[in-house]
């Protein structure tokens, strides 16, 4: 039987996020420009995008730029920038395909302007696209998010649109950039590194974590099968026991 078929479909995670890591150290294992390494990435991205959208993962989030991505060398963030542009036009078609809406998270302001209007526009022209929603997070930082919810929040208050003793979890949830996403199920990191890197800090809060020495760019349908397979394994008990779960 393949990795594929052992799959559970009635037991897939809703919303998957990916922190895609490991381009540059795979570039320069293979004695190539760190560049190489990024457009590499972007093909994985295409291999995996296409295998949840057919399995029917209703989320799928990708970690593509940090808010601390800015501090990279000039050069890697054009590269960058320059990929994400011919990425958005050349994939437009694989979206639509595959009935995926794309959708954006972070302080999209940032980008520069020609990456930020064919972001726009792509959102546009897949915005009744049914089967999957694909997030990107584009210069995203989750501190920053929080930062940003907790003053439109206050601003709120100050004028009195909302009363404190009022604010509860999904108060804040409203006012996330993932305020239409569901909390995160499985969230993925490639390249070996066991952190989260401002990566969706609140959404996180329940999910389950799973990381691999695989390095983003070689990365293929077989490892996601790998990882669904090892989350469909463990037992979410959300504080409960295990007795209560399974009585
Ligand atoms: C992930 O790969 C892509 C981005 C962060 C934009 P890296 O570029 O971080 O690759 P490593 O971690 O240096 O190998
Ligand atoms: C996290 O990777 C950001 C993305 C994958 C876009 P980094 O490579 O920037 O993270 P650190 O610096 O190793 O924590
Ligand atoms: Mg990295």
């Amino acid at each position: 039987m393949t990795l594929q078929d052992q799959i559970d479909k009635s037991r897939l995670p809703r919303h998957l996020a990916v922190i895609m890591d490991g381009n540059g150290r795979w570039a320069k294992k293979k004695g190539l420009f760190r560049s190489l390494g990024h457009e590499k990435g972007s093909q994985a991205v295409r291999e995996i995008v296409e295998t949840c959208a057919e399995l029917s993962i209703p989320y799928l989030t990708l970690y593509a730029f940090s808010t601390e991505n800015w501090n990279r060398p000039k050069f890697e963030v054009d590269t960058l920038m320059k990929l994400l542009v011919s990425s958005l036009k050349k994939e437009i078609k694989t979206l639509e395909e595959n009935n995926i809406k794309l959708n954006a998270i972070g302080n999209l302001d940032a980008l520069p302007n020609k990456a930020h209007r064919e972001l726009l526009d792509v959102i546009e022209r897949t915005k009744t696209n049914s089967k999957m929603t694909l997030t990107l997070a584009l210069s995203y930082g989750a501190r920053e998010e929080i930062i940003k919810t907790i003053k439109e929040i206050s601003l709120k208050v100050k004028n009195n649109l909302i009363s404190p003793s009022n604010i509860d979890e999904s108060v804040i949830n409203n006012h996330l950039y993932t305020r239409d996403l569901p909390d995160v199920d499985l969230l993925i990191r490639t390249s070996g590194e066991h952190r989260i890197s401002n990566f969706l800090l609140w959404q996180i809060a329940y999910a389950e974590l799973y990381f691999t020495d695989t390095l983003w760019p070689d990365y293929r349908k077989d490892h996601l099968f790998e990882a669904i397979l090892n989350y469909q394994n463990r037992e979410r008990r959300f504080g409960k026991t295990s007795e209560q779960l399974n009585p």
